[in-house]
């Protein structure tokens, strides 16, 4: 049986922490759900860390369909959700319960993530009506990179950390069972928490979210272009991939890989009648 949403709720009242992780493929999502991480979020940041993408915007359907697939048929236990790419979510709301609906029916997701909050209220209310959980996603919204003018920490004004607070109690209202709080200023991160019965999940976004979400990629070290200031590298993949590969590049050209070990041998007699 998967982790469920009132799983998920249940954790906010006993004040126990959520662990949350991005994955992109069959192996990774195995081992993220061995270790017994309850959420698994097929992020569109995949489209940076996997795709080699500038951004999330050119991600598509199709490959978070794909990936998605991918992530579920490595999990047992974790929720598994999807992420919902630039634009499949904001036309109509018609079109945003159709998008959902294929992240659950031809990806075999649990639950769909979208970005936005009193704008997207009326579409997540829909989704969710249709029996689909949702989590929201507020503060640096990726997908909106070209209207933030960068990477900005989002709520440091009055009026825009008003503004935060209302996404959050919106995207509540509407039925989501849980916020990202994505590159806000920890206080205001602490107190929407507070304001909101349903989990707040940060990154970077301080100690004070009921949970933490992190890019797979960072916390393994395994993403080269750029580390962001909320990540933690638990490990430098990059070495580790590097000296591994060097390792085998230098086996073969010395003539030193395969050994006996990594081949096959055949009965002698029926060589000798090939030769
Ligand atoms: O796409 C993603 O990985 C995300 C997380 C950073 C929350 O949205």
């Amino acid at each position: 049986m998967r982790v469920t949403i009132n799983q998920i709720k249940e954790m906010k009242q006993k004040g126990e922490k959520i662990t949350m992780l991005t994955a992109y493929d069959y192996s990774t999502a195995k081992i993220v759900d061995e270790v017994g991480i309850p959420l698994i979020l097929v992020g569109d940041s995949l489209g940076m860390v996997i795709l080699g993408y500038e951004s999330t915007i050119p991600v598509t359907m199709e490959e978070m369909l794909h990936h998605t697939g991918a992530v579920v048929r490595g999990t047992k236990r974790a929720m598994v959700i999807g992420d919902m790419p630039f634009m499949t979510y904001h036309i109509s709301v018609a079109n945003a319960l159709r998008n959902a609906a294929r992240f659950i029916q031809d990806g075999g997701a649990q639950a769909v993530k979208l970005e936005g909050g009193i704008t997207v209220a009326e579409k997540v209310r829909r989704i969710v009506e249709c029996g689909i959980p949702v989590m929201g996603h507020i503060g640096l919204t990726p997908q909106s990179i070209h209207q933030f003018g960068g990477f900005k920490v989002q709520g440091k004004t009055p009026e825009a950390a008003v503004r935060l607070i209302e996404d959050a109690q919106a995207l509540e209202e509407a039925g989501a069972f849980a916020i990202v709080l994505e590159t806000v200023p920890a206080p205001l991160a602490a107190l929407i928490t507070q304001k909101i019965g349903i989990p707040t999940i940060g990154i970077g976004a301080g100690i004070g979210c009921d949970g933490q979400v992190q890019v797979i990629n960072d916390v393994l070290g395994s993403f080269a272009d750029f580390v962001p200031k909320h990540a933690k590298q638990y490990t430098r993949l990059i070495d580790i991939m590097s000296s591994a590969i060097t390792e085998y590049y230098n086996e073969v050209k010395a003539g030193k890989f395969p050994t006996d070990e990594q081949s096959f041998s055949m009965d002698e007699s029926i060589l000798a009648e090939l030769k």
